[in-house]
């Protein structure tokens, strides 16, 4: 797919339709794109390369949009092997060019690269500007969004923000996006950065400074009307604030009871006029995508079978994931089901309890086996107190 950026800045990415697991564990149904461009001015700067898997057609359009020209510098805003793949592709057809990157980048470097003692380099640091004659680029330092060397950089004359993993998303660049951005931006965002809020806060101080008309993230579409838009977004999102009123009732069951009670649960939420409630299968569903949910709604519901004298283990790695992602500021409830000795409230608010601010509501419900009729009050009990929750 042919990507349009300006006359003087192309798109050299690739798609990558075929990988099963994104990091080795996040599905990617419509694929992911590693974005990659070109400056043409005076000198030549490439902003970042590819993954290794898409090397050889990234290489091919590199040379293309070149037309002939080598390449100046090679800006490096993340060094992570999804955009750092084809680092030394890159200095061993163009052994000329001049990496440009911040000190840690250059720390980390030699753990991923065996780079030639002669191979040129850049140091900059925050504020730091390089031209390449009409084209100005400037360096903002945004450690850990994702990793600690990562930094973007601004395009003064056409007011590009190359913004790393920053406002990336899941899907190759060709793919049909009819859920729209937010959508797989979303699950990304939460999945990938979510632990980072404050450094991606730090981050949005500092492009509040800047007159950005496009956004040239690392993964996924570029980014060029209602900027304001994406924006508020990612400040809603890294300030850990709910982004839509609604409830998630996530459950772990292991023979069907403990989902029954769950979906009753929902219909006890809708009747009381909750306006959006999910009912999610932690054992069948993409973990990464109930883990959005979580952070999309203020409310949650928790509700698992015991086991083993604690919780369903696809529940204790959902909360587990949540509390590495810094999942904070909601309103939770808890259900459990047990046979002889309930255990599973017990290790989950277990968890909960250490997750800042997430306030709890009772009553905490118990089944014991299957939902029965004299569970119904408890279970409205919960309902009320979770739909009041607002
Ligand atoms: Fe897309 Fe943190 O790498």
């Amino acid at each position: 797919m042919e990507v349009k950026i300006s006359d003087a800045v192309k798109y050299i990415g690739v798609d990558d339709t075929t990988i099963d697991l994104f990091e080795s564990q996040y599905v990617v149904p419509e694929g992911v794109s590693y974005n990659s461009y070109l400056i043409l001015d005076e000198k030549t700067a490439v902003m970042d390369t590819v993954d290794s898997r898409g090397a050889g057609e990234w290489e091919k359009k590199l040379v293309d949009a070149l037309a002939g020209r080598k390449p100046d510098y090679l800006v490096i805003s993340h060094l992570e092997p999804d955009h750092a793949g084809s680092i030394g592709r890159m200095i061993e057809l163009y052994p000329d060019v001049t990496l440009v990157g911040n000190a840690k980048t250059f720390a980390m470097l030699p753990q991923f690269f065996e780079t030639e003692p002669d191979v040129k380099t850049l140091t900059v640091k925050e504020g730091d500007t390089l031209s390449l004659g009409s084209h100005t680029l400037s360096f903002y330092m945004a450690p850990m969004v994702h990793w600690p060397e990562v930094m973007v950089t601004y395009e003064n004359s056409e007011k590009i923000l190359f913004s790393a993993d920053g406002f990336g998303k899941f899907g190759a660049m060709g793919a049909e996006d009819d859920e729209g951005w937010a959508c797989e931006a979303r699950r990304y965002y939460f999945n990938i950065v979510g632990k980072y809020g404050a450094p991606v806060q730090a981050l949005l101080k500092k492009l509040n400074s800047l007159d950005i008309n496009t956004i040239c993230p690392l993964h996924g579409p570029i980014l060029n009307e209602d900027l304001s838009y994406y924006i508020g977004l990612y400040d809603t999102w890294s300030s850990y604030r709910p982004e839509n009123s609604g409830v998630l009732v996530a459950y772990a069951s292991i023979h069907g009871n403990t989902a029954k009670a769950a979906e009753k649960l929902g219909e006890l939420l809708r009747a009381r006029g909750v306006e959006k409630v999910v009912v999610s299968d932690l054992a069948r569903e993409d973990m990464a995508e109930v883990i959005e949910d979580a952070f999309r709604y203020d409310r949650m519901v928790v509700a698992a079978a015991s086991y083993d004298g604690g919780v369903f283990p696809c529940m204790q790695d959902f909360l587990n994931h949540l509390q590495s992602k810094a999942y904070q500021n909601r309103t939770v409830g808890i259900m459990e089901n047990g046979s002889w000795a309930p255990s599973a409230a017990k290790t989950m608010r277990g968890i909960l309890e250490t997750m800042k601010n997430v306030t709890l509501v009772e009553p905490c419900v118990t089944i014991t086996s299957t939902l029965k009729e004299k569970d119904l009050p408890a279970l409205e009990a919960l309902a009320e107190a979770i739909a009041k929750a607002v």
